[in-house]
This record gives structure tokens, sequence and C-alpha cells, in this order.
């Protein structure tokens, strides 16, 4: 048999606290119109004190798994993508086994922020092909609110960014089979990696963390938003494009693009140069933000839910981000 990959469950799970611009006025100076205009953001959830994003991904997971009809017994690998983890190490995936009671399996971390869910999934894809896993769980989540200045100095990624998480349970199949990944594209240029980054603490430094650091504002998210927008306007449709082209498709022959929700206006850019309809690129953006590595899943999993990805249709999921990093992958669900 030729092995293949096929999505068996998703899962999604978003923090009860909603998070409003209307609120955010009240701690910065912005507006609610500024937010819509340009990110078209109306609102975005932040977790509670103490639920950390391994918490999150483990209801996702959860509801991923109960979707695919697996216990934790069935589970090979698990593959957590997320900017934000509970400690700087260990990574999120050793949590995530020993929350979910899963046995001694093997648990990695992928650290692509945006294109974090992506990677992990061509990861999966490819143990699952080559034979040495037959399921694996793979999950984005991010809690970035904690690292958020809700001030008028950290206004301009404050508005952006949101909490939550998205989970795919994945399994191997047939070749023949009328679900399943068909392929994927990664790409990055680091010379891109101070645009959109958190520089500090790291390890780069002696010692790791100082007070200075945290005075001199180094450990504050830092964006060039003239720049990823620039960047993400043209690689998102040039990557899509690339995995359509492997398989001999066309953005025509689309149900549904599932893009990274980073920003509506960049979500339209790339509809426009794809000359897709609206109802053919999903967006959620509205609701939840910018939920980084957990917003593929999060997104795909509503699609499937609301009907709009039926078993067999041909979708592409396409990302850019940090790094910068840029990436897709096309299958039929
Ligand atoms: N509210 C009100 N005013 C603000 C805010 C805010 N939240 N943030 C910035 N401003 C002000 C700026 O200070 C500036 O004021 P000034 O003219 O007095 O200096 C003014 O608004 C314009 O700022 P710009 O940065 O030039 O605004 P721009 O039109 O470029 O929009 C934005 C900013 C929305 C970030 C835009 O650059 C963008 O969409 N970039 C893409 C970045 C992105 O989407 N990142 C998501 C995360 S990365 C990812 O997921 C791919």
């Amino acid at each position: 048999m030729t092995r293949r990959t096929r999505i068996a469950g998703l899962g999604h799970y978003l923090p009860s606290r909603v998070v409003t611009n209307d609120e955010l006025e009240k701690l910065m100076d912005t507006s609610d119109a500024w937010i819509q205009e340009r990110t078209g953001i109306k609102e975005r959830r932040f977790t509670a004190d103490g639920e950390t994003c391994t918490d999150m991904a483990a209801a996702a997971a959860k509801a991923a798994m109960a979707d695919a009809g697996w216990t934790p017994d069935d589970v090979q690998l698990v593959i957590f993508a997320t900017l934000a983890p509970d400690h700087f190490f260990p990574g999120n995936g050793v949590l995530l086994q020993h929350a979910l009671g899963l046995g001694e399996v093997g648990a990695m971390d992928v650290r692509n922020q945006c294109t974090g869910f992506l990677y992990g999934l061509s990861a999966a894809d490819g143990y699952i092909r080559m034979g040495t896993h037959d399921r694996i769980l793979l999950v984005g989540s991010e809690r970035q609110s904690p690292a958020l200045r809700l001030t008028t100095e950290g206004r301009d990624t404050a508005v952006l960014f949101g909490d939550g998480a998205g989970a795919m349970c994945l399994e191997v199949t047939e070749e023949e089979s009328p679900s399943q990944l068909l392929g994927h594209r990664l790409h990055s240029n680091g010379k891109y990696a101070l645009e959109l980054c958190v520089a500090k603490p790291g390890a780069a430094n002696r010692p790791w963390l100082t007070k200075d650091m945290l005075d001199d504002g180094s450990t504050n998210i830092v964006m060039n938003g003239r720049e990823v927008f620039k960047h993400a306007i043209t690689k998102f449709p040039a990557v899509i494009r690339e995995v359509l082209a492997d398989h001999n498709a066309t953005p025509d022959q689309l149900v549904l693009l599932v893009p990274h929700q980073a920003n509506l206006r960049i979500t339209e850019a790339v509809r426009k140069r794809l000359d897709l309809p609206e109802e053919r690129v999903y967006s959620n953006i509205q609701r939840y933000g910018n939920t980084t590595a957990a917003s593929i899943p999060i997104a795909l999993c509503e699609a499937v839910n609301e009907g709009k990805v039926k078993r067999g249709d041909l979708v592409c999921l396409a990302a850019f981000g940090s790094g910068f990093t840029w990436a897709a992958t096309l299958l039929r669900y």
C-alpha cells in the first residue's frame, strides 16, 4: 500500500473572555474604527489568569480526538506548534502528552510562529508516509495576551493578537482515498528575522534575561507592519500557486482557501490576486484576532462545522509570518 495521510478529526478551543475593540479603547489611544479598517478585527479572546497554552491545547486536542473517535492510546506522536510556550524549556509537547494521559510517545515542538501549524502538518505527513507512525496529534495553541502591552505605546501590536487553540488528528490512509493531504510547500528568509520578533530574552545574551532588557523594552513584540504587509501579499499567493501547480490544479478549483488569519486586509489582497470569490476564502479574524499558530486549525474546524468544507473537497491552507516564513498545504478534506 502507498501510504497517505488523512484528517481524522478536528477540534478547537477559545477562552470565554471576549475583549472588544471598545474595551481596548479604554486602555489606549485607539478606536474601533481604526482597528476594523486596518485589520478587520472586532474582538478577540483572552485567557483567564492561570489558563495556560497547554490547557487550551488539551481542550482542543480532546475535541479533535472525540471527533476522530480516538482514545489516548491511539496517539503515537504529539506535534505542538506555538510561539507562547509555558516555559523556555521543556517544550509544550511533553506537557500536552502528560495532560492528555498519553502513552510514553514522542512529543515535539515547532517554533515557526504563524506558519508553525503548516510546518507541523508537513512533518506529520512525512512521518505517516514514511511509515514510522500511523496516528499523530498536531496542535497549534497560543496564549499571547500576557505579552501584549495594553497601552498606547504597545497599540501597534496589542490590537492584533488573541488567544486560542486548534487541533488535528492525522492518520494513515491509502493512495486511493478521497480524503488525503496532497502536498506542502515551505519557505523562509531569515534576512527579515527581526522585522517581526520578540528578540529577548534569549541565550545569545549572558545572562539570558536582565532587568535592563525589561526596562529598555527589548522584551517587547517588534513588528514592522508595512514590511510584513508588503511581503505577505506577494508570498501568500506565490506559495498557494506553487502547491496548486505541484498537483496540476488552479485557484478556481479550490472549494476553500483557509489562510492564516493575519489581517483581513492581507486576506483580501490575497483573495483578489488569486481572483477568488469571497465565499471561497475563510475569515474569522473579526471574532478572534490573530491567533498565530492556532489560526488555521481553528478556521478549518469552524469551516467544516459550518458545512463550508465536505469530505473530498479541495482545500488549500496557507500562512505567512515571522521569520519570515511562508507555507501552503493542499489537501482533499
Ligand atoms: N490605533 C490607532 N492608531 C494606531 C494604532 C492603533 N492600534 N497602531 C498604530 N497607530 C498609528 C501609528 O502610530 C501611526 O500614527 P502616526 O501617523 O501619527 O505616526 C498611524 O497609526 C499609522 O501607522 P502605520 O503603522 O503607518 O499604519 P498602517 O497603515 O501601516 O497600518 C498595520 C498598521 C495595520 C499594522 C499594517 O501595517 C498592517 O496591516 N501590517 C501587516 C501586519 C500584520 O498584519 N501583522 C499581523 C501579525 S504578522 C502575521 O500574522 C503575518
